[in-house]
């Protein structure tokens, strides 16, 4: 839900911060993301609040939203980054964070991601297999270094969100099985190019209930244990990300002081620095996505449709995680109609909202959907030839364009003719 501080409504129309949706529409097109700054920074510092009594350090996780300014924006106030792959690591350093504030995740890093991983200097590279780590003791080795590294554990537990975005069950593909650590462990002692440094763990997204957390964290206590008996110094205890935000106004999230309530009296006996890697909690309410009003019809059993110019190719969490998003009209309307909203992809998934009741808006209209500042822009593809939105950041009453709309040269200046 967003924060009426930072998106308020000013003489009928829909604001981010002291800037108009419709201006903003009128100036750079639609479908246009448009981010509150200041949202981004409230959420990182409510973060930080939450767990300051705690020796910790927090790697955003720019999958969420990884456009340089949202990077930077946090990367200002001392937050590091969490990477899943040599393209995010670039982004990052692109972004001017300096790599000791970097941490780099990911099931399947290829050796070309290892390697820059490591010649960049990043803090730790977390590793999810006994082959991933021969790997990195290998590449170590040829360039003559010794890796700081992490293992990620599988701590079994299964946390109740969405299938497709819960990571800490054993029957899905992340971390290293408990039931492998005590080999695991004696494979790093032959290891010479192997540091092991930090123990992590992430079980999910969007996860309301902190008994998950709980039950994970202290089985990640317990590999502690185990990983200094066996002889580890290790100095970085990574509970992951996963922390949830509210959607839809009857489902509030678990507030964060929760999460660090629960959490803090365990971490605190780790002798280690707390890492948490946080996206969606720190975007998903910084943003919206504008879109028009295409077209509006209604069927012969009187089903009204909403056709917009933003589809599933810039927001497809709906398609794909069957996600709710709000849906506003930018200017107010004292009217309500049930309709499905639709994109104009060609494929019956394409929807942000089925039979919703929403504004009578009315063809020409902007329309704002909510909560779109994580795994929004950083998912949106072009399918169907269609051009990924510009993205516009608001600071106050400043609005800069922080993304260019696609090009149609661009949809083919890979192609070799
Ligand atoms: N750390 C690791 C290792 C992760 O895999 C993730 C997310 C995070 C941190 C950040 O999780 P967060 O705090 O944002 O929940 N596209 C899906 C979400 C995929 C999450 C993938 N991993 C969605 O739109 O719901």
């Amino acid at each position: 839900m967003l924060d009426s501080k930072l998106f308020p409504v000013c003489d009928g129309t829909l604001c981010c911060e002291g800037v108009s949706l419709e201006k903003l529409a009128d100036k750079y097109g639609t479908p246009l993301f448009v981010v509150s700054r200041n949202s981004l920074v409230n959420q990182y510092e409510a973060f930080e609040k939450a767990f300051s009594g705690l020796d910790h350090f927090t790697f955003y996780s720019v999958k969420a939203n990884f456009n340089l300014h949202v990077i930077r924006t946090l990367a200002e106030r001392g937050c590091g980054c969490d990477v899943n792959s040599g393209g995010e690591l670039y982004r990052a350093l692109q972004a001017g964070v300096k790599p000791e504030r970097i941490i780099m995740a990911g099931v399947g890093k290829t050796a070309d991601d290892i390697e820059y991983g490591i010649r960049s200097g990043v803090l730790m590279l977390k590793a999810e297999s006994s082959s991933e780590l021969c790997v990195i003791d290998e590449i170590a080795g040829r360039l003559g270094v010794r890796a700081s590294v992490g293992i990620r554990i599988n701590p079994n537990v299964m946390a109740e969100t969405h299938p497709y975005i819960n990571t800490g069950d054993s029957k899905e593909k992340f971390g290293i099985d408990e039931a492998d650590l005590d080999n695991v462990f004696a494979m790093i002692h032959t290891m010479e190019h192997v540091e092991l440094t930090g123990l992590d763990m992430h079980i999910g997204s969007q996860i309301f209930d902190t008994e998950f957390y709980q039950a994970a964290t202290e089985k990640l206590l317990d590999v502690l244990t185990a990983a200094r008996t066996a002889g580890f110094a290790i100095r970085y205890f990574d509970v992951g990300g996963g922390f949830p935000v509210a959607y839809e106004p009857q489902r509030p999230a678990t507030p964060i002081e929760h999460f660090a309530d629960k959490l803090v009296p365990l971490l605190e006996k780790t002798d280690a620095t707390i890492l948490f890697e946080p996206g969606r909690f720190i975007t998903a309410n910084s943003a919206v996505l504008l879109t028009k009003v295409l077209y509006k019809k209604r069927n012969h059993a009187g089903k009204e449709f909403v056709i917009v110019d933003a589809g599933m190719t810039e927001l497809i969490r709906p398609a794909l995680y069957q996600s709710y998003h709000e849906i506003v009209a930018v200017h107010q309307h004292d009217s309500v109609m049930v309709a499905d909203i639709v994109g104009p992809v060609c494929e019956s998934g394409d929807f942000f909202a089925r039979e919703r009741t929403v504004d009578r808006v009315e063809e020409g209209e902007l329309l704002a959907i909510l909560s779109a500042g994580a795994y929004a822009s950083v998912m949106s593809n072009n399918y169907n030839g269609r051009l990924r939105p510009a993205e516009v950041m608001v600071d106050g009453d400043e609005a800069r364009l922080i993304r260019k709309r696609d090009t149609f040269e661009q949809l083919v200046q890979n192609e070799v003719l």
